[in-house]
């Protein structure tokens, strides 16, 4: 088999909003490529071995004092390169071209570009012909501009803004694009970065899924040999389908833990072991945690208490079984793709703590197991497209998120077994109907939230004095920024009626409109 790492764009990050988007595009086309910061080591850049390199956009100025800057190394390499916005202005700027800062040259959002000369990368694409000139419709976000090009190198695109908005050096296979065409705005941009990678750079589209899985399971085979893992199983996608890759690679060697902590959605436990177990024949050791869970929270209302709480019982439970299993000696882990970027981006900068999100993937560091971490290298859209080539159900690789602490954040205050109860019915009511309606894949995260306060109803001739809970239905790219989903008002109402006839314990049901920020997705 062609080793599928054999073929790789380097993406050199200037710290863009849109750089993932660049990486998960050039992967589309089928083209394994990393992610580096531009202050990356002279080794590194060597050690690579890239086929291509690709500039990313950045917030910065190249002209002000101290900007990033490209790796001498790149400049010397005569591999294909292509600069985007931030890229192009940074090759521009130390090339011995011009780059200018002017507050009326800022060009944000659609913008056409007008094409000319000859150009591999943007050769024959239109998206309209006017009076014989060639325009393409791109997105831009850019405030400085190029004034004039360095030695080699030709104008072949023009917008209102920016005189210079593409620009080639023929002979090097040198680009510069001032636009982005790894977001969707630029319509012809998906196709721009497939000439890049897969005609300009030679790249044959050896990352498909099936060659992904094959690779994968090969490593595995050869990391772990004869040794036993063990894997933390929620339920989740990630875990899913590290679960389902290890037992292809490795069968019985692997053993799955899946706490149960009570806090889990309507028939969730149930689920996930007849996916597992009985479908695929997975060793899966459940674990029926829920009184030790409910007990650990008996009394505490606040949500950091409530999430520390739950975050360290899981460890407990998960040692006290692993304790049990004599052999094993590596730890599976859900790690993907962005969380290797994020916590090397985070281990220089400063997050500010606004909850601290636990993972069932983050686990004891003191187990003194080996880590084999099989999804490090993917997005989350490859995870789920190799999670369905490897037989899991769709419903379960393309579920909205759920927190590491399950209900137990999405009941407000303190969590007792009959709230989650109630709490349980209401949101497999709420769930279902947006499947039935078609509604589910329209959101990106929807549940429903347990208000522990009562309000008066009325039934026939009866007086209720019952609970209330909160449907929350979000649209979102990153779950950085969200707004509340626009759900038709009878859709609503029918979710609303359904759930107050049919629990007699909720009194009223409520839609949360509130966006993120100033709210979180969460209620707590
Ligand atoms: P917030 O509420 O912070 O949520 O806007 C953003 C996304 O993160 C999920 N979330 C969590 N995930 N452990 C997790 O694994 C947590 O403690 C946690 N808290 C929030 C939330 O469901 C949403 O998708």
């Amino acid at each position: 088999m062609q080793d599928i790492h054999s073929q790789r764009i380097l993406i050199v990050d200037f710290g863009g909003q849109t750089t993932q988007l660049i990486a998960r595009r050039v992967r589309e086309c089928g083209v394994y490529c990393e992610i580096h910061p531009w202050d990356m080591h002279a080794e590194t850049v060597e050690a690579f071995n890239a086929s291509g390199i690709i500039l990313s956009g950045g917030p910065e100025s190249t002209i002000a004092q101290g900007s990033p800057t490209i790796p001498e190394q790149i400049l010397n390499l005569t591999v294909p390169v292509l600069g985007i916005c931030y890229g192009m202005q940074a090759l521009v700027n130390q090339l011995g071209g011009q780059v200018q800062a002017q507050q009326s040259h800022s060009e944000f959002g659609y913008a056409s570009v007008a094409l000319q000369g000859a150009c591999a990368l943007l050769d024959n694409l239109s998206d309209r012909d006017e009076s014989g000139v060639r325009e393409l419709d791109v997105w831009m976000s850019h405030g400085d501009r190029v004034e004039s090009l360095p030695d080699g190198f030709e104008a072949v695109g023009t917008s209102d803004n920016a005189p210079i908005a593409a620009m080639v050096n023929n002979d090097k296979n040198c680009f510069g694009i001032q636009f982005h065409p790894e977001v969707t705005h630029t319509v012809k941009g998906a196709q721009i970065l497939e000439r890049f990678v897969l005609d300009i750079c030679g790249c044959d589209g050896l990352w498909t899924s099936g060659n992904i899985i094959d690779n994968a399971v090969n490593s595995i085979r050869k990391q772990v040999g004869n040794d036993e893992v063990l894997l933390a199983l929620s339920g989740g996608v990630d875990s899913s389908v590290v679960a389902a890759l290890l037992h292809k690679a490795i069968g019985k060697q692997l053993t799955c833990v899946f706490v149960d902590n009570g806090l889990l959605r309507l028939n969730e436990g149930d689920t996930v072991m007849q996916t597992f177990a009985q479908n695929m024949g997975v060793k899966v050791i459940r674990v029926d945690a829920e009184e030790q869970f409910l007990n650990g929270l008996k009394g505490v209302s606040d949500p950091e208490a409530k999430r520390k709480i739950i975050g360290s019982l899981f460890i407990d439970v998960f040692e006290q079984e692993a304790d049990k299993l004599e052999n094993v000696m590596w730890l599976a882990q859900g790690t993907i793709y962005p969380d290797v970027i994020e916590s090397a981006a985070s281990s220089t900068g400063s997050a500010h703590l606004i909850k601290s999100h636990h993972n069932v993937g983050g686990l004891p560091s003191n187990m003194r197991l080996k880590l084999v971490e099989p999804l490090r290298e993917l997005f989350k859209d490859e995870v789920r497209r190799i999670g369905v080539d490897l037989g899991l159900p769709s419903s379960m690789v393309y579920r909205h998120p759920f927190p590491g602490p399950g209900l137990g954040v999405r009941i407000l205050g303190e969590v007792t077994k009959p709230y989650a109860d109630i709490l349980r019915l209401a949101d497999d009511i709420f769930i279902s109907s947006l499947v039935k309606h078609d509604l589910y894949d329209k959101v990106s995260q929807a549940f429903t939230v347990f208000l522990p306060v009562k309000s008066v109803g009325v039934t026939g001739d009866g007086r209720r004095y019952n609970y209330v809970v909160s449907l929350r239905a979000v649209e979102t790219i990153d779950f950085m920024t969200a707004r509340a989903a626009h759900l038709p008002y009878d859709f609503l109402d029918e979710v609303s009626r359904t759930i107050c006839n049919s629990i007699p314990s909720i009194s009223r049901v409520t839609y949360d409109i509130s966006s993120k920020p100033p709210a979180t997705i969460e209620w707590e």
